[in-house]
C-alpha cells in the first residue's frame, strides 16, 4: 500500500516547505518506507519530523492535534528501544542541506498504512526546532534537572512551533527510486 503527503505552503504552515513525503508498505506488518523530498528549508538546519493525530487543517498546522499516539506513551525516540514513545514520533529529527533541501529515505517500524497504528487520514507535521528525544531536562547523569523542560520533553520533545504539515493521503502503488 502506498500513501503520500503533499507540502503546499500555500494549504498549511507559515513556511516555503513545498514537496512530497512518499510512504510505502509492502504488507500490513512489514516496516514503512518514508521518502522525503522537500525545498524551501532554512539551511543545514535539523528540523523535528512527527505523525501528528489528526489531518485536519483548518487552523494550519495547529489542528492536527498532538503527536500520534494510540498506545498512551510517553514521547521518545527509536534511539532508546527499550524506552517508550509515540507511535507518530518516526526518526524524531531530519536535516537540511546546504541549499535547504531535504532528499532522505527512511523505516519506521512502529507505523502502519492500515489497522490500528494507521498513519493514513493523519498529518506529518514538521518543526521549527530540534526534536530532544525526551531526553529534555536531564542531566549527564539521567536525572531531571529542569522539571519543566523535562515534562514537555515526554509530550512533544521541545520541537517548536509547527512549520509545515501535510495530510498523509492514500495513493496508487509508485516505484521508489
Ligand atoms: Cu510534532
Ligand atoms: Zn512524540
Amino acid at each position: 500500500m502506498n500513501a503520500i503527503v503533499f507540502f503546499d505552503p500555500n494549504c498549511s504552515g507559515n513556511s516555503n516547505i513545498k514537496g512530497t513525503i512518499k510512504i510505502h508498505q509492502c504488507s500490513p506488518k512489514s516496516p514503512v518506507l518514508f521518502h522525503v523530498n522537500l525545498t524551501g528549508l532554512s539551511k543545514d538546519t535539523v528540523h523535528a519530523i512527527h505523525v501528528h493525530e489528526y489531518g485536519n487543517l483548518t487552523k494550519g498546522c495547529m489542528s492536527t492535534g498532538s503527536h500520534f499516539n494510540p498506545t498512551n506513551e510517553t514521547h521518545g525516540s527509536y534511539l532508546y528501544p527499550k524506552e517508550p514513545r509515540h507511535v507518530g514520533d518516526l526518526i524524531n529529527n531530519i536535516q537540511s542541506s546546504k541549499k535547504g533541501v531535504i532528499n532522505y529515505k527512511f523505516w519506521d517500524h512502529l507505523t502502519s498504512l492500515s489497522g490500528p497504528m494507521s498513519i493514513v487520514g493523519r498529518a506529518i507535521v514538521i518543526h521549527e526546532g530540534k526534536d530532544d528525544l525526551g531526553r529534555g531536562g536531564l542531566g549527564p547523569n539521567g536525572r531531571v534537572i529542569n522539571k519543566k523542560v523535562h515534562k514537555e520533553s515526554l509530550k512533544t520533545g521541545n520541537a517548536g512551533g509547527r512549520m509545515a504539515c501535510g495530510i498523509i493521503g492514500r495513493d496508487k502503488s509508485h516505484h521508489f527510486t
